[in-house]
């Protein structure tokens, strides 16, 4: 069972010291969703305070605004997206995480990656392409296009889509605009699924 295999790996996430991280967090976030059904990960950067308190990625206001975007995309939250950060642990400020931090950390991503084994990889975020995809492509000109990668030991079909703190700062749905292409990027990706 895939829950069983992450709960173990949970388990030796919540005692990880390996970087400096670990020392400030209050709580790891691990993930949400449901690993048995969802058909995708979506990976964001890092924790931020409302994540750091609670244990839950994207619960403050970048989040709220995503899980608005998947209703109105009809993606399912809780059923068919399994939810991951670049790295577990909070970063100070909220500042982006280190290249090490990353590599670090990677050991947790690249395993959930492997037990959840999803049908499509969604980077959320210029942080979580940047980890997979090494050409330095802004997210604007890269959103939305289905990228094949090595990821572990499989080709995996993935897809970058802007981070919704992004969208926090436009507020336009006019055709072109940021939330414009975030809904297009996430009907694209329902149909994938
Ligand atoms: N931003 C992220 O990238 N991840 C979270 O969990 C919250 C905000």
């Amino acid at each position: 069972m895939k829950k069983e295999q992450l709960e173990e790996l949970r388990d030796k996430c919540n005692n990880c010291l390996k970087c400096e991280l670990g020392k400030t967090r209050n709580n790891i976030v691990f993930s949400d969703g449901n690993p048995e059904s969802a058909k995708a990960i979506l990976i964001g950067e890092a924790p931020g305070e409302n994540e750091d308190k609670t244990g839950t990625p994207f619960v403050g206001r970048a989040g709220k605004l995503l899980n608005e975007f998947l209703e109105k995309a009809g993606i399912s939250r809780a059923e068919e997206l399994y939810i991951i950060n670049t790295v577990k642990c909070r970063p100070p400020q909220n500042r982006v995480p280190t290249d090490e931090e990353k590599a670090l950390c990677s050991e947790f991503l690249l395993k959930q990656i492997e037990i959840v084994n999803p049908k499509l990889i969604i980077f959320c975020g210029a942080t979580a392409l940047k980890s997979f995809y090494p050409k330095k492509t802004p997210i604007s000109k890269i959103r939305g296009e289905v990228l094949e990668l090595e990821i572990g030991e499989k080709t995996r079909k993935c897809i970058p889509i802007f981070h919704p703190s992004y969208l926090l700062r436009y507020h336009s749905l006019e055709e072109g605009s940021p939330r414009y292409l975030m809904l297009k990027d996430l009907e694209k990706i329902k149909s994938m699924l």
